[in-house]
């Protein structure tokens, strides 16, 4: 149980927010794959990422942390050694769907498992089309549910078209792909984020981008390379939405990951008319970074939805917090999808921000929330998901009263230091 009690505090000074989650479980997965040496810096010491070395180590591969740098050093995929024990990914779905693309184009028998949250997650939608490219994989209820067996074996290339915009499952294809006979095509209505496409480039692939249709040839060699990973934006947004919200406030985050596929956060804040500057370092990196100011903003409601939302999809519990302090209305919508996160986020968000007073409802592809509303003190729950338990310690800034939350621990999956970073703006 964590208590927490802000007093209304102002925030100000600066922060460079951790590595990015998605990038860094990536780096590890793509220095394993490659021939020859990887090197990464700003990797994140989140436990999710942890358990994406984890699971490489126990494939053999060489993987050595010194801080936030990472050394991976493979001779490639054939090189791997079958685990004697069960693959673990805690609560990461990125490293369950990503690593059962990869693994189910080797010659190896592995089984995979996660913690409770995992255990509930859906896994048929990267294993319907992996088995389309000829994969065997066993699990619960037809392969949907951990645990899971991989049996590899060689796989086709497929030209899919999918059902659910979900970079997981995009990235889990190509990188099946990787090994497939033939040219693998993925087809998505709305863009997902394209770390995946990016760091193929990086490591000597050739990829085709067109449209929202993505294909690539199978058999390519990776070469290992360089790896910056920017801050993650899905970290900021958090301490984006406490400038906003908190009084007197100015943050600056250095460094943060502005690649287009995920920065929908920094249009909706526009659109709220957020006191907001945002300066690009280098636009041509192969992630583009920049620095970010916000100041306490006199915000107005907005409405969510359609294309933006695979661009935001985990931000939407500190916007729906963010909406709680705007004039007027906000809708969320076509955001089902958090539906199968760590936990049901929308039912998650409405009923903790409803504890706290808010005007807030559920929809079935979203939620309605009213605002300004004053925020009062209450005793909350963060389902063992850091989004919500982040969340839930953004709003304690602004109550007025004390907020009690259950497990705070979780918030170590993707910002360890996230308690440090307030404590720091705090006391300037
Ligand atoms: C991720 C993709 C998104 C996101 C998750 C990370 C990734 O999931 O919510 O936190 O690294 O590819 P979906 O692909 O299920 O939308």
């Amino acid at each position: 149980m964590k208590t927490m009690n802000y007093n209304k505090a102002s925030l100000n000074g600066t922060i460079q927010v951790p590595g990015d989650k998605s990038i860094s479980h990536r780096s590890v997965m793509f220095g394993a794959i490659a021939q020859g040496v990887t090197t990464v810096e700003g990797f994140l010491l989140g436990e999710d990422c942890l358990s994406t070395i984890d699971c490489f180590r126990k494939l053999g591969v060489q993987i050595d942390v010194d801080g936030n740098n990472v050394r991976i050093e493979s001779v490639g995929i054939d090189a791997w050694r079958e685990p004697a024990e069960v693959l673990y990914t805690g609560n990461s779905g990125t490293t369950t769907r990503l690593m059962l693309g990869i693994l189910a184009g080797t010659n190896l028998h592995t089984v995979m498992t996660g913690d409770a949250s995992i255990g509930k997650r859906p896994m048929r939608r990267v294993a319907d089309p992996l088995r389309l490219m000829g994969a065997q994989i066993a699990g619960r209820d037809q392969g949907q549910f951990t645990p899971l067996a991989i049996q590899g074996t060689k796989l086709q290339a497929i030209d899919y078209t999918m059902p659910v915009a979900s970079a997981q499952v995009k990235s889990a294809i190509l990188l099946a792909g990787l090994r497939a006979e033939g040219t693998t095509i993925v087809r998505e209505s709305e863009t997902s984020r394209d770390h995946t496409e990016r760091m193929l480039r990086q490591f000597g692939a050739q990829v085709d981008v067109t449209e929202g249709v993505v294909s690539f040839k199978g058999g390519q060699v990776l070469t290992g390379t360089h790896v910056k990973v920017p801050g993650d934006i899905s970290s900021a947004a958090f301490f984006l939405v406490a400038g906003a919200i908190a009084p007197d406030s100015e943050i600056v985050m250095t460094n943060v990951g502005v690649n287009e596929t995920r920065a929908g956060i920094i249009d909706v804040l526009r659109e709220m008319e957020a006191d907001m500057d945002v300066v690009i370092d280098d636009e041509q990196a192969a992630e583009p970074t920049a620095t970010v100011t916000i100041r306490t903003s006199s915000l107005k409601g907005t409405t969510i939805g359609g294309a933006i939302i695979p661009r935001l999809i985990d931000e939407i519990p500190i916007l729906a917090l963010l909406a709680t302090q705007a004039n007027g209305q906000t809708i969320i919508r076509d955001a089902e999808e958090l539906k199968v996160k760590e936990t049901n986020r929308i039912d998650a968000v409405v009923a903790e921000l409803k504890k706290l007073g808010a005007d807030i409802e559920a929809t079935d592809d979203g939620m309605i929330i009213n605002g300004p509303t004053q925020l009062h003190g209450g005793s909350l729950k963060s389902y063992g998901d850091h989004r919500i338990g982040m969340m839930a310690a953004i709003a304690a800034l602004i109550t007025d009263g004390e907020v009690e939350l259950d497990d705070a621990e979780c918030i170590a999956v993707s910002y360890p230091t996230f308690f440090e970073h307030i404590e720091t703006l705090v006391k300037k």
